[in-house]
């Protein structure tokens, strides 16, 4: 909901989860408040609170500047920043009016969240001396507020935008905690909390992917936050390259936080006439503690922001060769592993890395997408058909963005990879990166893409990107853009990725970047799912499936049962601990079916079945973190509720001699209904809640699980 005090210039933009308000002050827009909802947002008897009596200090550089700028008194990081043609970057942008749109703006070439209905607050900034214009928009999503900004050029020089956040927001105090989302390949998304303490706190990726080393989520929590209690303020960016995200304790005590393009990464040449749009970032504010939050985006992001039919439906569960066979196949050996497949219910087969090409090792032929007749002798449309005629749907992977100097696709057009004149090509897994700012590339992909998913029964698509930017500079660009290359790459991903999901709705595509190198919402926007990780090991993937859905839905994450030992880190763990992981996303099998003990096939069998009797839970239901993996902790626990059931999993990752009784406490549950589970024990939900399950795990062994249905009977009254 959009209020606004004409007379005062107060914007109130609130759902019954939030307020945010603004207020214009001397020309500056300042944000006066975000927090929880308020039922009057006449704040400015704040105003003088925050400047205090000092009489040194700069006024400016102590205001709630909702875009701050630099040159004329603040003195912290820039929300904006623009260097005129006599070379100069004082930015002053000042406040200029406002409209309200009965609907949310399409922001061109970009991902973004849609509502049917959501009106949106636009705030206009102008510098009147560059004639430089900063319009904010704001627009209500669920309950959460979706943030960008358009720059127009109304001046007659050019610019050169050096700093453009997303968005920018000022929080109360300075005694706060950040929680952000660290990692590396096959160790994505850990959780960090740290102290802010009285200093600048800030994540980035400059690698033109968001990257395994930190998401573009960044939380700012009071000290007492915690899972289901206390506040927390957050920001995400809907975006797939170089990000920075930044907490700041400003001179005036509070708490200035950021996101957006990496401004170490870009600068872009605004000519006189000229529009730039940032990406778009969504922020979520909870006084219900972190998985108030999550629950908040989640729903945003399950319901407004991925628009292929594959949202909605139920995902099918799948078996990709990687881990069974690497490079190492032929048709003989795929069709065995998929007739065992069949047997155990398995609905998709996907053929990964190494079909096409000279592609026998990953040292070749990224680029040349024609199949490899050694290995598939019948095409791809032989061998999608008889996948087809065993039951099963056929899915297949690329990595378009990618091209081997060893290709024929190189040998023809060496110019069409990031390259910098005059300086080696820095190679990664022995393969460049097309430059995807040039149209003729960007066709190249359609094309191809095109021709190939029409050549064969294709149901699903693995869209893989196995690399970071070096030489990030484009041959196509003048050199005084260059430092446009990534976000024009990432310009030309997103139109190449709207072209074909749009041209294949029934396709489902499925992300991925050397696991989870780029599990952003930017993806989720064309692509309902993304590869969670390469680390497939049971007890690995708690804390990276926990990490994970801090800001992103179940309904996102690739999860698979790989073999024992694992691959990644050698761990032995059971059959039923690595099904009972993996559940909790979108099931799969990555090893070879047909070497399976009879005993584990049985296991696998009866994994498949609960799956399908459960995916309508994990899918569709409310994701509530229990107890965290991370620390100390020797167990894990979650918990979906999807309308009259819950699902409660648990983990205990090592066994304990002589085991207290530890209990889980589960949540959101009514408390006077009766929640009866698979063996007719009935509990009500108060004491679920308050008095908590006993976990016990059997056998007596490291590495056990426990999945619990309940179903709630509200008629049933259990004695009081
Ligand atoms: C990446 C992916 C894997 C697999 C390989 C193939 O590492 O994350 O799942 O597809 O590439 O080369």
């Amino acid at each position: 909901m959009i209020r606004i005090d004409e007379e005062k210039l107060i914007f109130h933009l609130s759902s019954p989860a939030f307020s945010y308000v603004l207020a214009v002050e001397d020309g500056r827009l300042l944000n006066l408040y975000w927090g929880a909802p308020l039922s009057c947002a006449d704040l400015n008897y704040l105003l003088p609170s925050f400047t205090g009596g000092a009489s040194f200090e700069l006024r400016e550089n102590r205001l709630p500047l909702e875009l701050p700028s630099v040159g004329t008194g603040w003195y912290g990081e820039a929300a904006l920043q623009a260097e005129n043609g006599d070379g100069n970057c004082v930015t002053s942008p000042v406040y200029g009016g406002y409209k309200v749109l009965p609907h949310k703006p399409e922001l061109p070439g970009l991902p973004q969240v849609h509502q049917e209905g959501a009106e949106t607050l636009q705030i206009q900034l102008v510098d009147p001396l560059t004639q430089l214009e900063a319009v904010l928009s704001y627009t209500v999503i669920g309950d959460g507020l979706a943030r960008s900004m358009q720059l127009v050029n109304h001046g007659g020089q050019s610019l050169c935008i050096t700093h453009m956040a997303s968005a920018c927001a000022t929080l109360y105090g300075h005694d706060l905690e950040v929680v952000h989302l660290r990692g590396a390949h096959a160790r994505e998304r850990h959780v960090v909390r740290t102290p802010l303490g009285q200093a600048a706190y800030r994540i980035e990726s400059q690698r033109g992917a968001s990257g395994h080393e930190e998401n573009p989520f960044l939380a700012a929590v009071a000290p007492n936050a915690a899972e289901h209690s206390g506040d927390v303020w957050s920001m995400n960016l809907i975006y797939s390259g170089s990000f920075a995200a930044s907490c700041q304790v400003t001179p005036g005590e509070n708490t200035a936080m950021m996101i957006g393009l990496n401004p170490a990464t870009t600068r872009w040449l605004l000519e006189p006439g000229e529009t730039f749009c940032t990406p778009e970032a969504v922020l979520v504010y909870s006084e219900r503690g972190l998985n108030g939050m999550s629950h908040i985006y989640h729903h945003i992001y399950r319901h407004c922001l991925c628009r292929s039919p594959w949202n909605d439906r139920q995902r099918p569960i799948l078996i990709n060769n990687w881990e069974a066979t690497y490079f190492n196949f032929n048709e003989d050996k795929i069709l065995d592993i998929a007739r065992t497949a069949a047997s155990l219910g398995i609905e998709l087969f996907v053929l990964d890395d190494g079909w096409f090409g000279q592609r026998d090792d990953d040292h070749r032929s990224l680029g040349d997408w024609y199949v490899n007749a050694r290995k598939l002798p019948h095409g791809l449309k032989g061998i999608a058909e008889k996948i087809n005629a065993l039951g099963l749907q056929f899915g297949l992977w690329f990595e378009p963005e990618m091209i081997s100097p060893d290709s024929d696709l190189y040998r023809a057009h060496p110019d069409w990879c990031l390259h910098a004149p005059g300086r080696p090509r820095t190679e990664a897994r022995h393969q460049l990166i097309l430059d995807l700012t040039r149209p003729d590339v960007q066709n190249f992909i359609i094309q191809m893409l095109t021709e190939t998913l029409s050549s064969a029964p294709i149901s699903y698509v693995k869209w893989d990107m196995n690399r970071n930017m070096t030489e990030a500079f484009s041959a196509f660009l003048p050199a005084n853009r260059q430092m446009e290359t990534q976000h024009r790459y990432m310009l030309g991903l997103y139109h190449i990725l709207e072209e074909v999901t749009t041209s294949f709705p029934e396709v489902l595509f499925e992300s991925c970047s050397g696991g989870g190198g780029r599990f952003d919402a930017g993806m989720l926007y064309y692509m309902p799912q993304t590869w969670t990780s390469d680390d497939t090991d049971a007890i690995e993937r708690l804390k990276i499936q926990y990490g994970t859905s801090f800001v992103y839905p179940a309904a996102a994450m690739g999860a698979h049962i790989s073999a024992s030992p694992n691959h990644q880190v050698g761990r032995h763990t059971s059959m039923q601990m690595r099904g009972d992981v993996a559940l909790g996303g979108n099931f799969g099998f990555e090893l070879d079916l047909s070497r399976l003990s009879a005993e584990d096939l049985v296991t696998a069998k009866s994994m498949v079945e609960k799956v399908k009797r459960l995916r309508h839970i994990t899918q569709n239901g409310e994701f509530t973190r229990l107890i965290s993996p991370f620390g100390d902790s020797n167990y894990a626990a979650w918990q979906f509720t999807h309308e009259n059931q819950v699902l409660l999993c648990c983990y205990r990752k090592l066994n304990e001699p002589n085991p207290c009784a530890a209990r889980v406490f589960l949540q959101g549950l009514r408390p006077e209904a009766a929640y009866i589970d698979e063996d007719g024990h009935a509990y009500s939900g108060s004491a679920l809640m308050h008095a908590g399950l006993p976990m016990n795990f059997f056998p007596r062994q490291d590495f056990t699980s426990r999945v619990i249905l309940f179903t709630r009977q509200s008629e049933r009254k259990l004695p009081s």
